[in-house]
């Protein structure tokens, strides 16, 4: 029987469980760079038990900034901070993945006013509003070339792997969504047009840390709108992906965050990562709606799904992993967004 709380290998990477902190906005950086409250808020965490912590998304790109109060890695000057966290967090077991991001027009954020928001064509996003141009070979060459430094940066600073944002309607994931993606050149068109700047990114991440350091994506498996990025183009992205040597996917869906009211609607995109994780021989995160300890170790014991993120229940409760190791196997207290009221004091984005 294999258990949350097995020590494995994640590529090749020691690992001290199978639970990862997916990434998680916190709204608590200042001009893009570390905070003592941010730094308190991953030492709660590693503390907690969490085996892998995902950052927050990261922007590579200085004039794309798409939340406010969020992390940068954009220049030198951040390297010494992420050292520092990443110590941090290895000093407690852990380890620390950052999760990389192009903003695009799907960020809300005052501070993109003015600037101009650039998109694989030109248009109006429906949720933010923002009006995005479309992105010429050489601007697109340029976000390639941010991610690239961006990975550099990274390795320098002790993370232990890259998370590559390809999901939840940013930058890349428009790339891939063909009712945003309406470009006739060859990063548009079929799908294998659409994913080419999810190729060259990785390519351009790989080439800067090496075939060692750990590289992968958190992607949709399905945009859920019609007409919109759909299963059998993820599956086939993911397929091509674990194929150039990508390490390791990471399975989300539409805008992700689903309420979970009853057990039927915990880990809502299983189905979908068990077909990801069948397909190729890379290990699959599944994230979205995990709650309950016995029902993950089901899905570890039944499935190809080795590994499991959690975002909102480890907001709500840093400790979990430690609690339920102690014997505590309570389902996460994190049941839908605005419901807990930060019962627990944490400092919960929906509660701020
Ligand atoms: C406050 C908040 C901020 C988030 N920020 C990010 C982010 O920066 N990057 C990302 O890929 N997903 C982000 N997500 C989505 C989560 O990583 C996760 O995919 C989603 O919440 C579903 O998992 P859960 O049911 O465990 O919360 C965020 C979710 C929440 C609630």
């Amino acid at each position: 029987m294999k258990t949350i709380f097995d020590k494995t290998n994640f590529v090749n990477l020691p690992i001290k469980n199978r639970i990862f902190r997916s990434a998680v906005w916190e709204g608590l950086a200042k001009n893009e760079h570390m905070t003592d409250e941010l730094f308190r808020t991953y030492e709660e965490l590693a503390k907690g038990g969490t085996g892998v912590i995902i950052t927050s998304f990261v922007t590579v790109n200085p004039d794309d900034i798409p939340a406010p109060n969020m992390l940068g890695i954009y220049d030198d000057s951040f390297i010494e901070e992420y050292k520092k966290l990443t110590d941090m967090v290895h000093s407690y077991g852990a380890k620390i993945f950052i999760q990389l991001v192009a903003g695009g027009s799907q960020g809300r954020n005052n501070s993109n006013l003015g600037k101009t928001i650039y998109g694989p064509s030109a248009h109006v996003n429906p949720i933010t509003g923002i009006e995005a141009v479309e992105m010429s070979k050489e601007k697109i060459d340029e976000v390639v070339q941010l991610f690239k430094d961006a990975s550099a940066r990274a390795k320098e600073s002790g993370f232990d792997g890259v998370e590559i944002h390809a999901a939840h309607g940013y930058l890349i994931s428009q790339f891939l969504n063909p009712l945003f993606n309406k470009r006739e050149d060859e990063y548009g068109g079929d799908v294998d047009g659409r994913g080419r700047l999810l190729i060259d990114t990785y390519l351009s991440v790989r080439e800067a840390v090496g075939d060692d350091f750990i590289v992968g994506m958190k992607i949709n498996c399905d945009d859920f709108v019609d007409g919109g990025f759909n299963f059998g183009e993820s599956s086939w992205i993911c397929e091509r992906m674990a194929m150039m040597g990508m390490d390791f996917i990471e399975i989300s869906g539409g805008n992700a965050i689903r309420k979970v009211t009853s057990p039927e609607e915990e880990s809502y995109f299983k189905a979908f990562a068990n077909i990801v994780a069948e397909d190729n021989n890379i290990p699959v995160i599944l994230v979205g709606g995990n709650r309950d300890i016995d029902s993950v170790e089901e899905i570890l014991n039944n499935s190809s799904i080795e590994y499991f993120a959690f975002a909102r229940p480890l907001i709500r409760e840093p400790n979990l992993p430690n609690r339920w190791e102690s014997g505590d196997r309570a389902r996460a207290k994190c049941i839908s967004c605005n419901r807990c009221k930060g019962e627990n004091g944490v400092s919960c984005i929906f509660n701020r």
